[in-house]
């Protein structure tokens, strides 16, 4: 019989961790695990830019029928500029429209595993909670490389050249474009340079997960590393999301984008991405991509979009300015680290003891590995959260 022994499959923490949350019944609970922004007010808006696009669209829209195997040809073009600036126009480059950026993870770990089901994947230690199992799930071999100092709280740039630099054209390093995820530290340009160096040296290909433009410093200096990275090697694959940065999450927008070393390369990939989500899902969902393609072709729209974005990104460095008092008020310590990270999230180094207290006794959700989402930190909750957290460290 079907199913009959079949048992459940594994929780995934980051959403077993949210419907928690939601369970809880006291009033002052905290959500601060899952990766969504929320302004002062504790919302998760819809962006004026958005809501205008949708609109037209809607009025304008005459036909349902199916777009087309690679999505929409206007988003796909709009968002390879987005991130990889205009260069792009003469390169090999070819961009395929996807289901989120999680879509995109899957197709191009498919894709790897299709030329080469030996490659070893090389994550950064710690990762997104979803790389691992996406990686796993299309059947490749997953490793680490050292990323995080706990002690500094900063990349540990040596411990990570020296691993890279040991590895060859069997392996696979995915890079975090910009605002990492889970700790907030990012790779300086110079730390992009070596890496880029040890690419062209080893031949490792690298893939570039981009699922925050716009949430470090700006969109422009946001794509940096990756635009240095992505006009100097052979070869590379990048995942990117418009979930955070045009506030998209269910309407599940994003792209997969690959270079080979030829023309004649970069287009066999693309058949193959293509034949791959041909075997699954088929199409993507239309409306989000054409939302973005509308307001990035608009410029009342993107103006009004990026203008939205860069509130968002103040309203995170004003709570990381306001947390870091908070906590050197009461611990201490420099905490100065907390305004140099990038994007929704940090590690403040709380154990995962402390992390079980804070949300028993104080309803508090933080991932497991200490994982804080300050983008989900409303001004009015931080003085609550720093003695909280003051609290449960003295228990120990
Ligand atoms: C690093 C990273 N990659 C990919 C994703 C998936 O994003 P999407 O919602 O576009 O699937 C996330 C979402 O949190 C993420 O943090």
């Amino acid at each position: 019989m079907f199913f009959e022994s079949l048992s459940s499959a594994p929780h995934d923490p980051i959403m077993a961790l949210s419907s928690l949350c939601l369970q809880d019944t006291r009033s002052q609970k905290l959500d601060l695990g899952i990766g969504v922004y929320r302004n002062a007010l504790g919302q998760t808006p819809v962006f004026d830019a958005v809501k205008a696009a949708e609109q037209s669209l809607v009025a304008a829209q005459d036909s349902k029928a199916y777009v087309g195997m690679q999505g929409h040809l206007g988003f796909n073009r709009a968002m390879t500029s987005l991130i990889l600036g205009e260069q792009w126009e003469t390169s090999r480059v070819r961009t395929l429209q996807t289901p989120g950026a999680s879509g995109a993870l899957r197709l191009l770990a498919d894709l790897i595993a299709r030329t080469n089901a030996d490659a070893t994947i090389w994550l950064s230690d710690p990762s997104y909670t979803n790389h691992e199992p996406i990686f796993r799930a299309a059947g490749l071999d997953v490793r680490y490389y050292p990323y995080f100092d706990a002690a500094t709280k900063q990349v540990n740039s040596d411990a990570m050249i020296a691993q890279l630099s040991q590895l060859g054209t069997n392996d696979v390093v995915v890079l975090h474009g910009c605002c990492h995820n889970p700790t907030g530290a990012d790779m300086s340009l110079e730390l992009w340079q070596q890496v880029t160096e040890l690419s062209l040296k080893t031949g490792f290909l690298p893939f570039i997960d981009m699922a925050y433009q716009g949430f470090g410093r700006s969109l422009e200096e946001d794509a940096q590393g990756t635009r240095y990275l992505t006009t100097r090697v052979p070869s590379f694959l990048l995942a990117s999301s418009c979930s955070k940065n045009f506030g998209l999450y269910r309407e599940r927008v994003g792209v997969a984008m690959m270079a080979g070393h030829s023309e004649k390369a970069s287009d066999s990939m693309l058949s193959q991405l293509l034949s791959l989500a041909r075997n699954s899902y088929t199409m993507p969902p239309d409306h989000g991509a054409a939302i973005v393609a509308a307001i990035l072709s608009y410029e009342s729209l993107k103006a009004s979009w990026q203008a939205e974005l860069s509130h968002m990104t103040q309203h995170i460095q004003n709570t990381r300015k306001q947390l870091r008092q908070a906590l050197e008020h009461r611990f201490n310590r420099d905490y100065s680290f907390i305004e140099q990270h990038q994007g929704m999230f940090s590690m403040l180094g709380i154990d995962t003891d402390s992390v079980h207290r804070l949300r028993t006794q104080k309803a508090i959700y933080l991932l497991d590995n200490g994982r804080l989402n300050l983008a989900g930190l409303a001004p009015s909750q931080i003085e609550y959260f720093a003695d909280s957290l003051f609290a449960v460290e003295r228990m120990q």
